[in-house]
């Protein structure tokens, strides 16, 4: 009986799908339903392939998601050199099998002699390029120090085993997809400009798909930090060339700054959403963990289900969110060691409940009503996430930047890595917007070993006291509203956690006083709905570079790269 009706019933659909195509004289579009890489005993999600082979083989090697996360964060310097690094910095939230959380800080500081107004000329004006190209640019770099300090805590195998798959790749070189190529490309004037050598991305005539690249100082580096640990990058002769790269370019990063640099472990921002989850995430000096939390228990004013994915109620509602939620954030964040982040007032029920209650179905709030700011643009640049998941249920969750694309554009000479332009993210003078359109103040102005603001979003989830979801993004200002979106998609739009990945994303910031729409994001109808509620449309080809891992209800991880949108590879065994 049963296969009788389920006969019918296909009948019926296809009678419809045949006469809806007669009707409209277009074949009726399938939604395909796409999955991520199922597997049960470890999970390794990255941007590159490369990467996550050999985060996967450290998994295989018995190796926990830490050793894997190590590994995977020098391959990244290798084989993604225009996010991946060692010359930078990041952010690990971490989640134990037995359910220990918490959070490590590899940030970039401020050299010792930074001062708040290094960025402004006499008459106070901010010379713009100044933080962001060249040595003056670059920010302690935190990852080195970061990678000991997690493998100190949480490691098992040797620390040389997890560096040296990334000294080999160096040594012996790889390959260029099309979209690493095309990177290499765009910024080849840049390396020209600002490098005093004839550095390896550099190319008569351009790179193409399949071209070979080796880094032979590179490996050297990263053998010394193979065998000596911290030491290998923040004394010797690592360290040498670096301050080297710095006099030559009227850099301020000296040995002292680079000795004294610590990765900082610090208590994650945890909040519950729903009944359900648990929100572990980043916490200042990031503003991602703060942000998120505020967004999703704002969410949980409102029926996003009902709303619909990507409807003008639910862009229409996230903006408004959004948008008070970026004006907290360039007013209140900072880094906790030097401003006093009102962090519970923050996160208090009494401030949210007001905070959202003035947002309006019939109109937009303006910007300028909520707090004065003056932006200009997005520029689009680079970081990079990666999700790990063991058989023990270990995560981690890393968000790891060299800023902009290739960081400051400078390779350190005899060292073969690219330095940050970390420096970009404070505030250079209050009001002005940064690379990300961010404007900051007192909270995120320029301070000695001060880290600055970050957007990055590592996350971590739970259901009902398990591990449910392993989450990050690379895009500025925009981490923190894919990070939002990509969790909304599955807890609210009932979606898988390709589908959320995949899904095209919108951005709101506060300032500029805009919706952003990823190309393809909204049919027409939708742009005019929100036109028709006050709101000014902006679109961009991508938004976000999602990695993510969801832990299934039976057990297996479900790994979704970001693979609709670059080389992003999901390896699970
Ligand atoms: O820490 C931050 O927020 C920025 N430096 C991140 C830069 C970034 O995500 C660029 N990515 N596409």
């Amino acid at each position: 009986m049963k296969r009788f009706t389920f006969l019918l019933f296909t009948f019926f659909l296809l009678a419809l799908a045949t006469t809806n195509c007669r009707m409209s004289e277009k074949p009726v579009e399938k939604k395909e339903v796409v999955r991520g890489v199922i597997a049960k005993n470890g999970m390794v999600v990255t941007a590159n392939p490369y990467a996550s082979e050999i985060g996967l083989q450290i998994l295989k090697k018995g190796g926990n998601a830490f050793d894997a996360a190590i590994a995977v964060q020098f391959a990244l310097a290798v084989c993604y050199p225009r996010a991946g690094n060692i010359g930078g910095g990041g952010f690990l939230v971490y989640r134990k099998g037995d359910g220990e959380v918490g959070s490590l800080d590899f940030r970039e500081k401020a050299p010792k002699s930074a001062t708040k107004d290094m960025y402004l000329d006499k008459e106070g004006n901010y010379l713009t390029d100044l933080s962001k190209r060249g040595a003056l640019a670059v920010g302690v770099p935190g990852t080195v120090a970061g990678m000991a300090a997690m493998h100190e805590k949480l490691g098992t195998l040797p620390f040389a085993d997890l560096v040296n798959p990334s000294v080999d790749l160096a040594q012996n070189g790889l390959q260029l997809s099309e979209y690493d190529a095309g990177r290499f490309n765009t910024y080849q004037e840049d390396f020209a400009e600002l490098n005093r050598f004839e550095i390896p991305l550099l190319k008569e005539g351009g790179w193409s798909k399949g071209d070979s690249i080796k880094y032979p100082n590179l490996a050297t580096t990263l053998a010394l930090i193979r065998d000596g640990g911290r030491d290998g990058f923040y004394k010797g002769k690592t360290a040498d060339l670096l301050v080297a790269e710095m006099k030559a370019g009227n850099g301020i990063i000296t040995h002292e700054d680079l000795e004294a640099y610590q990765a900082v472990w610090r208590d994650p921002v945890v909040e519950n959403y729903q009944e359900d989850y648990r929100i572990i995430s980043m916490p200042p000096p990031s503003s991602g963990g703060i942000a998120l939390v505020q967004l999703l228990e704002g969410s949980e004013f409102f029926d996003f289900t009902a709303m619909g994915h990507n409807s003008v109620e639910s862009i229409h509602v996230m903006t408004e969110l959004q948008r008070r939620v970026y004006a907290d954030r360039s007013t209140y964040l900072g880094d906790m060691d030097f401003y006093d982040v009102p962090m519970d007032w923050l996160l208090g029920a009494d401030y949210l409940t007001k905070r959202f209650g003035d947002i309006s179905m019939k109109q937009k709030t303006n910007s300028q009503d909520i707090k004065e700011g003056k932006v200009e643009v997005i520029e689009s640049v680079e970081t990079t996430h990666f999700s790990i998941v063991d058989k023990d249920g270990n995560a981690a969750s890393i968000t790891t930047t060299l800023n902009g694309n290739f960081g400051s554009k400078v390779m350190v000479k005899g060292a073969g890595f690219f330095l940050n332009n970390e420096m970009d993210d404070f505030s250079a003078k209050p009001g002005e917007p940064n690379m990300f359109g961010l404007v900051g103040a007192e909270a995120n102005k320029i301070e000695p070993e001060k880290r600055m603001l970050s957007s990055m979003t590592p996350t971590i989830v739970e259901k009902n006291g398990e591990l449910f979801m392993v989450v990050g993004t690379p895009g500025g200002a925009t981490i923190i509203t894919c990070v939002y979106q990509t969790i909304m998609n599955v807890t609210a739009h009932g979606m898988n956690i390709q589908e959320a990945v995949n899904a095209k994303k919108t951005h709101s910031q506060w300032l500029p006083d805009n919706i952003i729409l990823e190309e393809g994001a909204v049919d027409d109808s939708v742009v005019e709905g929100l036109k028709a509620l006050g709101h000014e449309i902006d679109s961009r080809p991508s938004l976000g570079r999602m990695e993510a891992i969801l832990r299934l209800p039976d057990g297996r991880l479900e790994g979704a790269a970001d693979y609709t949108r670059g080389d992003d590879t999901a390896l699970g065994f």
